[in-house]
C-alpha cells in the first residue's frame, strides 16, 4: 500500500544520514492511518484519527504543497524505504502573524533513536533557505517533553506562548537573523 508508484520518481525534499522526505499521497494512507490512529502518537493532540480523517490529513498536506510549496512530508528510512513518520514545514497563524513552523511526528515503532531530531534539523535548514529573513518556530505543548527536547536539539529557545486547540503551547524559535520580520 505504501510506496512510490513505478515510473513516478519522488522528489526528495531533504535527505539526512538515515532519512529522506518526500510529499505524501493517498497511497500512503495505510501507514498514515496506522500512525495517526495510535493513541500514544496522538496523546498531545485533540484525538486519534480514523481512516477518513487520515485521508483528509493527507489532502490537507497536499493542499499546502500547492498553496505554499511545502507542508508535512513523509519520512522514509533511507536504508529500507520503510515509512517512519512525517516532518516538514508549514505556515501557521500565531496570534495573527503567519509564521514558518517545523513540525514532526513519528510512528511509535521509531521513537527514541534520534530520528525526529535528525529530520527536524533538516526541515529547519530547508525552511531557512526558503525563508532566510524569517525566524523558524515549533509550537509545542510544555507537557510534551520529547518534543520540547527535539526543539531544543534543533537550536530553538523559548520565545513565548500561544494557545492552540484550547491548550497552552510554547513557541520555540530560532534566533532571528539580521533583518528578520519577526
Ligand atoms: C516527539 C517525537 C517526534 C520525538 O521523536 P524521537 O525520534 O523519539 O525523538 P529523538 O529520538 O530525536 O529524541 C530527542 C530527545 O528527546 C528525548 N526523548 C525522546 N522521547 C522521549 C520521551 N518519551 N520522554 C522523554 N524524553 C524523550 C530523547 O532522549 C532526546 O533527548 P537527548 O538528546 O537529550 O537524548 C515523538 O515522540 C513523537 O512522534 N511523538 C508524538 C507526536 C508529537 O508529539 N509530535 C510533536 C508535536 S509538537
Amino acid at each position: 500500500m505504501t510506496g512510490i508508484p513505478p515510473g513516478d520518481p519522488p522528489r526528495w525534499r531533504f535527505t539526512t544520514d538515515r532519512l529522506r522526505a518526500r510529499e505524501m499521497d493517498n497511497f500512503d494512507l495505510a501507514f498514515i492511518a496506522a500512525m495517526l490512529g495510535d493513541a500514544r502518537v496522538m496523546h498531545f493532540y485533540p484525538k486519534v484519527l480514523d481512516r477518513d480523517e487520515s485521508l483528509a490529513w493527507i489532502a490537507r498536506q497536499r493542499q499546502r504543497y500547492r498553496d505554499d510549496g511545502h507542508g508535512l512530508w513523509l519520512l522514509e528510512a533511507r536504508a529500507t524505504g520503510e515509512p517512519v513518520g512525517q516532518c516538514g514545514v508549514t505556515m501557521q497563524d500565531v496570534d495573527g502573524v503567519r509564521e514558518v513552523e517545523v513540525g514532526y511526528l513519528l510512528h511509535a515503532d521509531h521513537w527514541k533513536r534520534g530520528l525526529a531530531t535528525e529530520a527536524a534539523q533538516a526541515a529547519r535548514d530547508w525552511a531557512r533557505e526558503r525563508y532566510p529573513d524569517r525566524r523558524i518556530i515549533s509550537l509545542v505543548r510544555p507537557e510534551n517533553v520529547a518534543s520540547c527536547a527535539v526543539a531544543e536539539r534543533n537550536g530553538m529557545t523559548v520565545a513565548g506562548e500561544t494557545m492552540r486547540a484550547g491548550w497552552r503551547h510554547v513557541i520555540y524559535a530560532t534566533m532571528p537573523t539580521a533583518g528578520a520580520t519577526r
